[in-house]
Parts: C-alpha cells; sequence; structure tokens
C-alpha cells in the first residue's frame, strides 16, 4: 500500500484502519452504515443496536454518522471509526442528491473520537464546484488534527443506474472511465482515500489513483456474488471494501462480514469464501 508522505498521524491511523496481513500487505474491511443520513432508516439499519452492533468487531473501521454512532454504537468497542460529516439531501428528492455541505465539523469528529471523515463529491453533477469545495475545505481542516480524509465518487441521480442498479441513469455512461475521472479529482484535492465502485475496465482506475482506495457494495446481491465482487474487486488491486447493504442485509450478517473478511485478508476464493458463509451461518 502506497503510504505517500503522510504525517506521523494520518500514517498511524491508516494502518489502524488498513491492516497488514502475514505478508505484510494492508487491506481493509470496513463496514458502512451511514446510508440512514440521506436514506432514512434504511433495511437492516431501523435499529443498528441490534443488527450493526454485532458486527462491529468484525470489522476493520466503521463508518457511521453522527447518530447512529451517538445512540448506537458502543464506545467500549475499539474499532476505528470514519464519520460520515456531509449532508442536506434525502432519497425522497432524488435529483438534490448532490447538493450536500458539510453538516458535522472536524472539531466534532476529534470529540467523537473518529480517525477519519468522509465527504461525498459528484463529478459531474450540478453540484460538482460545491462538492469539491466541501472536499477541499475538509482535508485542510482535518489536517490541523492529522485525520483522514476519506473521498467518495458519488453518483447523482443520471448515473446511479449503471453503477448501482438503481434509478433512472444514463446508458452512455462508461463507470471505469467516470471512476478514473473523479478518483483522481477527489485524490488531488484532499482525499487520503478513494470510495468507489468496482466495475468493468477497473485497472484505469486503479492506474490513475495513488492513494487507497476501498469499494462501495451496491444494492444487494445474492451472498456468493457479492463474494465474487470482493475476490475480483481485490484481484484488480484495491486495498478493501466500505461494504454496508451487501453485509448487513445478508441472510446471517455475522457468517457474511467474516466470509468477506476472508477473501480481503486471507485471500480466500470465491468457492472457500461461500463455503466458510454457510459454515458459519450453520454455528
Ligand atoms: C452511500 O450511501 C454511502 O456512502 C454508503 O456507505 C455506500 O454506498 C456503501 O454502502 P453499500 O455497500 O451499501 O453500497
Amino acid at each position: 500500500m502506497n503510504f505517500g508522505q503522510l504525517s506521523w498521524g494520518k500514517t498511524n491511523r491508516l494502518v489502524q484502519i488498513f491492516r497488514p496481513d502475514k505478508k505484510g500487505d494492508h487491506h481493509t474491511v470496513m463496514l458502512a452504515v451511514d446510508h440512514p443520513y440521506f436514506y432514512g432508516p434504511t433495511t437492516g439499519l431501523e435499529d443498528p443496536r441490534k443488527t450493526i452492533q454485532p458486527l462491529v468487531p468484525y470489522a476493520d473501521a466503521i463508518s457511521p454518522a453522527k447518530g447512529t454512532l451517538e445512540y448506537c454504537l458502543d464506545p467500549l468497542v475499539a474499532t476505528p471509526v470514519i464519520l460520515r460529516v456531509t449532508g442536506g439531501n434525502s432519497m425522497t428528492r432524488r435529483q438534490e442528491l448532490s447538493d450536500e455541505e458539510i453538516i458535522t465539523s472536524v472539531e466534532e469528529a476529534v470529540r467523537l473520537n473518529a480517525v477519519g471523515v468522509s465527504v461525498s463529491v459528484y463529478i459531474d453533477s450540478d453540484h460538482q464546484k460545491q462538492t469539491i469545495k466541501n472536499l477541499g475545505k475538509l482535508a485542510n481542516k482535518a489536517a490541523k488534527y492529522g485525520l483522514l480524509v476519506l473521498g467518495i465518487t458519488a453518483v447523482g441521480a443520471n448515473l446511479e443506474k449503471k453503477v448501482k442498479g438503481e434509478g433512472k441513469g444514463d446508458p452512455d455512461f462508461d463507470p471505469g472511465k467516470y471512476f478514473a475521472h473523479a478518483g483522481r479529482i477527489i485524490q488531488e484535492n484532499g482525499a487520503n482515500i478513494v470510495k468507489t465502485y468496482f466495475c468493468e475496465n477497473f485497472a484505469q482506475v486503479r492506474e490513475g489513483i495513488q492513494v487507497p482506495i476501498v469499494v462501495a457494495g451496491g444494492k444487494k446481491v445474492p451472498e456468493k456474488q457479492a463474494l465474487k465482487y470482493t475476490f475480483d474487486a481485490i484481484q484488480a488491486g484495491v486495498e478493501g471494501v466500505d461494504m454496508g447493504r451487501n453485509i448487513f442485509q445478508a441472510e446471517n450478517p455475522t457468517a457474511m462480514i467474516q466470509a468477506v473478511s476472508s477473501v480481503v485478508h486471507k485471500g480466500k476464493t470465491v468457492d472457500e469464501a461461500y463455503e466458510l458463509y454457510e459454515q458459519l451461518k450453520k454455528e
């Protein structure tokens, strides 16, 4: 993994998230639970105290927004937190999704003992400039405290279909080209980690981004398919996943997060990981 020339604090926070395996390679399984900040009570996140808290010990990091963190997650569990700090939108107004601002301050993230903050950047949307500026402002503030910035290549309403299988979509949208373009802009404007989606022609995305990459999981698919997605992304050189629905909406979320982790950290094949999932489900 490329640690760049970051400060001691940022480097140390990165290795808290990206755990070394036996060979010394650094990878991560982040558990994404920030959806309610604009989805409301997402399936599986209605009461995270019951559904998410049991998964947290299996995650290398968690990425909630403030409400879920303070009211639903146990401060005695020492899993690093990357705090969602942007918002201002709602799924009920899909066309306005890109209209985000910084909602939670960096000082608040420090008080909550986050190791980093996350921000969505909507390239090629109506609010491209605004969301790049959000990233830039956060990067400047976060640097004062040595906090990491995770920049998310968020796709607005017009691009969603091909990437997430949701929304209206644009038939001419080329995901590889888009994520290579968007991810590099996000790196250059201050992100220490880029979160994107795994897609066809991913080599151009990896080639053009030097910071660690994590991939979101997207909408729920059958468990074996989600494990294949994870395997293919790791093979393509990403440092990990920031996966939500394909873990917490799985038939057995505790088994699923361990199966995903076996692919990310232990190099298990899809069949081996799925076998592990089936075995853990029975226990
Ligand atoms: C957007 O809703 C958030 O950034 C999610 O954290 C992200 O989409 C990852 O979650 P999932 O794996 O469910 O797509």
